[in-house]
């Protein structure tokens, strides 16, 4: 129910002028977005790979209401590109097809894609496509395969286990040979598309991960879910998966232990750096993925009531 609440909030354009401006809720974006410019992004993208972590950088924003605001979007991620060349990081980068302006016109989005996937390309980098509510999986997997048809290795899509149609959709793309990023699922959803209980969300999660551990190509282990954790490393183990053959990822702020704990038993682990202005969406979904966060909200405007 408060997942559900959170989740509807994330589109609330008043909650998200004041939460914008509240100091608490800026404290909070603080733990879970590495800052507001691309040098922030960079530093923080740095200062994982000195832990031995490599990186996704995720330039926040979605939904752009117009073609030029789209356009920046891709301009940002051009660049964010040439500096991540420049300056020798190991990291790639993470679009939304809601902010290359996928619901004003798809094939201007899917140009824009595609000039980020060249220059990706260029730099021997790689795009992820971030996976989003369930009306645009079709869209989104379809500008995929295209995309992924003219530039093989270039680009990969993300797929959520809490989808009934994930088993088909992986079969489909380990067919095509792409780099998948494996995820539970951040969106509300009804019960008609995706699995309601959490249970079931685990179960297909552990089913698609073995299917793409064992023919998928380098697939992306995206959870901070110990327990699904052990099982992958135990799969991996049993059927002779090299520890190159795949990675973990998570995001940025969250579960840092289990991030370290995984870099030194030899795993490669990836780490999900959103930053950028519009932090509201992102960071509402993170408080619904576990609403104990909000306490840490609930918290200061108490102390400062108390002032
Ligand atoms: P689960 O929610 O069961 O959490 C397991 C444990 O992880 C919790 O018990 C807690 O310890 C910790 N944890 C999880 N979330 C936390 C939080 N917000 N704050 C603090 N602790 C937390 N989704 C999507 O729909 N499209 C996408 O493209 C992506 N991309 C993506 C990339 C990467 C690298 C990751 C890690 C995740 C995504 N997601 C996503 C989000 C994903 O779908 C999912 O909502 C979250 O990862 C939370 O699910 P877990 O797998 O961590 O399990």
């Amino acid at each position: 129910m408060l997942r559900r609440l959170l989740l509807e909030a994330a589109g609330d354009v008043r909650l998200r002028r004041v939460a914008e401006r509240h100091p608490a809720a800026r404290a909070l974006a603080r733990r879970f977005v590495a800052g507001q410019t691309v040098d922030d992004a960079l530093e923080a993208a740095r200062a994982l790979n000195r832990r031995g972590l490599k990186v996704s950088l995720d330039h926040l924003g979605e939904h752009v209401a117009r073609p030029d605001e789209a356009e920046r979007a891709a301009e940002v991620y051009l660049r964010l590109l040439d500096a991540i060349a420049e300056r020798r990081l190991d990291a790639n980068v993470s679009l939304k097809l809601t902010q290359f302006g996928i619901d004003l016109d798809e094939s201007a989005c899917e140009r824009r894609l595609e000039r980020v996937v060249e220059r990706a390309r260029l730099h021997r980098s790689f795009v992820r496509i971030d996976m989003e509510g369930s009306g645009y999986t079709e869209r989104t997997l379809a500008i995929f395969a295209r995309v992924h048809a003219r530039h093989p290795g270039d680009v990969g899509p993300v797929i959520q286990a809490y989808l009934y149609r994930s088993d088909a959709d992986v079969r489909a793309l380990i067919r095509l040979g792409a780099r998948v990023r494996l995820c539970k699922g951040a969106y509300a959803e009804p019960p008609e598309v995706a699995y309601p209980d959490k249970a079931d969300v685990d179960r297909s999660y552990i089913r698609l991960a073995e299917q793409l551990l064992l023919l998928g190509n380098y697939p992306g282990v995206a959870t901070h879910d110990a327990r699904i954790i052990a099982h992958v490393k135990r799969f991996a183990e049993r059927w002779e998966i090299g520890r190159e053959r795949f990675e973990f990822q998570m995001l940025y702020g969250i579960r840092r232990d289990l991030q370290e704990e995984l870099v030194g038993q030899g795993y490669n682990v990836r780490i999900y750096v959103p930053f950028g202005e519009a932090w509201y969406p992102y960071l509402t979904r993170r408080l619904a993925e576990r609403p104990a966060n909000l306490g840490f909200v609930a918290g200061s405007i108490a102390r400062e009531a108390l002032k």
